[in-house]
């Protein structure tokens, strides 16, 4: 596999362990594909910041297990922030972005590396990025785990890509549905009925903060 380029997510055969099974239809990428993707990733990104000091800045809530392995893979000294940024919607529309943590450290000048789960229609990071380079970075690179090109509204590119993944309403791997399922160690697939049945009810009890329908 070339490490520059996305890995293919294609039927993995793993199989949902028993706890999941009623919600989770199947396994899209594994704990094993994942990690060794993540290495890749993490060569490729020391050897373009070659050793400079470089901010990291991840994306609250969905990179938190994505970000720890990467991290702890890069060779590289690093700072790093948080910004928070959710979408609040009906369950099955986009919702509008709203900043819940704003960056607290000087990117001024400095090499910066955004860090997204997921890049889906890509309003997050376009909004992001916008933001992040008008306080003048020497450069910004994006690294996100998956892409799903189907839905995308944006005209945004990442540098660094995990999984090219087809259009199917994915969780797990710190991805929720609802603020749920971000605790599977794997990808998964959601069996349509718990998205479908959570979106009525969220829909009906409206406002709350879901996760966008992916799908
Ligand atoms: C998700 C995900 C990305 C964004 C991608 O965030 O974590 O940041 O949506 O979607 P887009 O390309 O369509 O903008 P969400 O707002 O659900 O918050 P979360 O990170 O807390 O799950």
């Amino acid at each position: 596999m070339k490490s520059r380029r996305p890995a293919n997510s294609a039927r993995t055969g793993a199989v949902v362990p028993p706890r999941w099974r009623k919600e989770v239809e199947r396994i899209l990428i594994t704990e094993t594909q994942i990690a060794r993707r993540i290495e890749l990733m993490s060569r490729d990104i020391a050897r373009d910041f070659s050793g400079r000091e470089t901010v990291v800045v991840s994306l609250l809530n969905g990179t938190v297990m994505f970000l720890a392995d990467l991290i702890r893979n890069l060779s590289l000294p690093l700072r790093l922030d948080f910004i928070g940024v959710s979408s609040y919607g009906t369950g099955t529309e986009s919702g509008e972005l709203v900043f819940t943590k704003e960056l607290r450290l000087d990117v001024k000048g400095r090499d910066v590396l955004l860090v997204d789960d997921i890049l889906d229609t890509g309003k997050t990071l376009y909004r992001v990025l916008g933001k992040i380079r008008a306080l003048k970075p020497r450069r910004i690179k994006t690294c996100v785990l998956l892409e799903k090109k189907a839905r995308r509204l944006e005209e945004v590119k990442a540098d660094y890509i995990g999984f090219e993944i087809p259009d199917f309403f994915v969780v797990g791997y710190g991805l929720d549905f609802a603020e749920r399922y971000r605790n599977l160690p794997f990808v998964g697939v959601l069996f349509p009925h718990v998205y479908k049945a959570a979106s009525q009810q969220i829909t009906a009890q409206r406002p709350r903060k879901t996760r966008r329908a992916r799908k």
